[in-house]
Formats: C-alpha cells, sequence, structure tokens
C-alpha cells in the first residue's frame, strides 16, 4: 500500500493500487494551454466560472488544474484523459464521475499546481508558499489549537511565520479531505509529527495521516489521507 511516504511528484507514476494515492505538482507554463474546443471540455462544470472571471492568471489556474487533474487520474487509472469526468459537489469540491472508485483534490498558487489522486479513500491536498505572512495580530488565534499557540510562543521569532504556514497547510489538506474547507474551526485540530510516517491528528480524526513536503525551495505542499475503505 502507499503511504505517507509517496512523494510530490512531477513526472509520471503509474496505476493506483487499491489505498494508493498520488500527489502530482505542476507548472501553469506547461499546463495552462489547450485548443479552444478542448477547453471547454476539460473545464465542464467550471465553464461559466472561467468565462466570468477577467483575471488570466484565474483562468489559467482553473485551466491548468483540471488539465494536470486529467492526466494524473487516466495515469492513476490506467486510461485515457479524455474518458475522464469531473464534476462539483454542493461546497465546490471536485468529484470525479468518471472513472470510478478515485478521490481528488486540486490546490494551487502563484504558479504552481498540485492534485491529489486516492484509490478507496479519502485525499485533501494544499500548496502555500512557505513565506506566506501569517503574522498579523489576532490571526493565529483564529486557526490554531490554543495548545499551538503556547508552542509558538517558544519558538524564536524567526520561526513562527514557517511553523505557522505548516500548521495551516496540514489543517487546510485536510478539510479539503473532507469536503468542507474553511468551514471547519481549525482551532479543533491539533496536527502532531509521528515520527517517520509524517503528521497525524488525534482521536477525533482516526487512521487519518498528513504529511507536508516542501517543493520548489519555496512552496509547501500537504496532503491528508483518509483511512483505507474497508
Ligand atoms: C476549499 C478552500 C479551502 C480553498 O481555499 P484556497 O486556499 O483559496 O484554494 P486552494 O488553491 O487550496 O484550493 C482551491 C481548490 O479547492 C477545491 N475546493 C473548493 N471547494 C472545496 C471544498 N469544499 N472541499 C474541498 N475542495 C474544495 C477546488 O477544486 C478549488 O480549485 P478551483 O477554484 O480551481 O476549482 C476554500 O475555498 C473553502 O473553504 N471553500 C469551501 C466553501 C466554504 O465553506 N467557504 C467558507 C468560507 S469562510
Amino acid at each position: 500500500m502507499d503511504g505517507p511516504d509517496v512523494p510530490v511528484e512531477g513526472a509520471e507514476g503509474g496505476p493506483l493500487a487499491p489505498g494508493g494515492h498520488a500527489v502530482r505538482l505542476g507548472r501553469l507554463a506547461e499546463w495552462a494551454r489547450a485548443p479552444g474546443a478542448l477547453t471547454e471540455d476539460v473545464l465542464g462544470p467550471d465553464r461559466q466560472r472561467y468565462r466570468a472571471t477577467r483575471e488570466p492568471v484565474v483562468q489559467e489556474r482553473l485551466l491548468g488544474s483540471r488539465l494536470l487533474l486529467r492526466h494524473a487520474v487516466a495515469v492513476a487509472a490506467g486510461t485515457q484523459p479524455h474518458r475522464v469526468t469531473v464534476d462539483r459537489d454542493g461546497r465546490g469540491r471536485p468529484v470525479l464521475r468518471a472513472p470510478e472508485g478515485l478521490d481528488v483534490s486540486i490546490s494551487h498558487t502563484a504558479d504552481v499546481l498540485v492534485v491529489g489522486v486516492a484509490r478507496g479513500r479519502r485525499i485533501g491536498v494544499d500548496v502555500e508558499a512557505s513565506d506566506r505572512p501569517l503574522l498579523a495580530p489576532g490571526l493565529a488565534e483564529r486557526f490554531c489549537h490554543p495548545q499551538e499557540l503556547a508552542e509558538l510562543g517558544e519558538l524564536p521569532p524567526a520561526a513562527r511565520n514557517a511553523a505557522l504556514v505548516r500548521l495551516w497547510t496540514l489543517k487546510e489538506a485536510y478539510t479539503k479531505a473532507l469536503g468542507v474547507g474553511l468551514a471547519h474551526d481549525f482551532r479543533g485540530l491539533r496536527p502532531r509529527p509521528d515520527p517517520g510516517s509524517g503528521w497525524w491528528l488525534d482521536a477525533a480524526a482516526p487512521g487519518w495521516r498528513l504529511r507536508c513536503d516542501r517543493v520548489l525551495d519555496r512552496f509547501l505542499v500537504a496532503r491528508a489521507l483518509g483511512p483505507d475503505a474497508p
């Protein structure tokens, strides 16, 4: 079974075994190009959102992440990208209509695209710039557990923002796997390092495993993996 030791991949993987997962990284410059007809097809239910946005980079992220997702799913399922159909649930979470049996998640920031694909379990991914400023007064209190605030207070000031971004990214990956995102109270979550296997959440989320990787020198990519389907 693939566990949290699966790295963030920019290159091909292969078909996923039950319980397996893949996290794929892409750049806008390589993925945000598609011929017009293909664009309509790839965007699916997001066509209107794509047309409504006036910012080219937002359009590019939308299109590029769908192309990367279709590609990653095709590799994971051993099929062709044009056979992949992506929908969204009522809260905006991407849902695969075809092929069946895979869960997916999308994240993007700046020119970086990340998609997660898992077979027979939930997956959530999040990418953030590792220097995203989170030290504004009162901000950490809105998403940190009281124990985390105490631990952050003991860190040297120069290390605090990096620790906050890592916590944020892990928590967001988990809540995206659940499909609720920021509607979840992040203060109730407390990811803790688990030597040898990444991060874990306490009894509130048994069987979940988390991992956070530094990529391209200035981004953090977190993933959250639900327990294996019975
Ligand atoms: C999901 C969410 C956390 C994304 O935050 P973000 O850091 O701005 O963006 P990311 O790049 O990490 O992720 C964006 C992707 O998450 C996915 N997504 C959107 N809603 C999602 C949800 N409820 N669950 C899981 N994934 C979701 C989408 O694929 C989106 O990509 P797209 O815009 O290209 O379609 C945020 O939009 C959210 O919480 N949405 C849920 C709606 C909600 O309840 N909002 C309450 C606001 S207080």
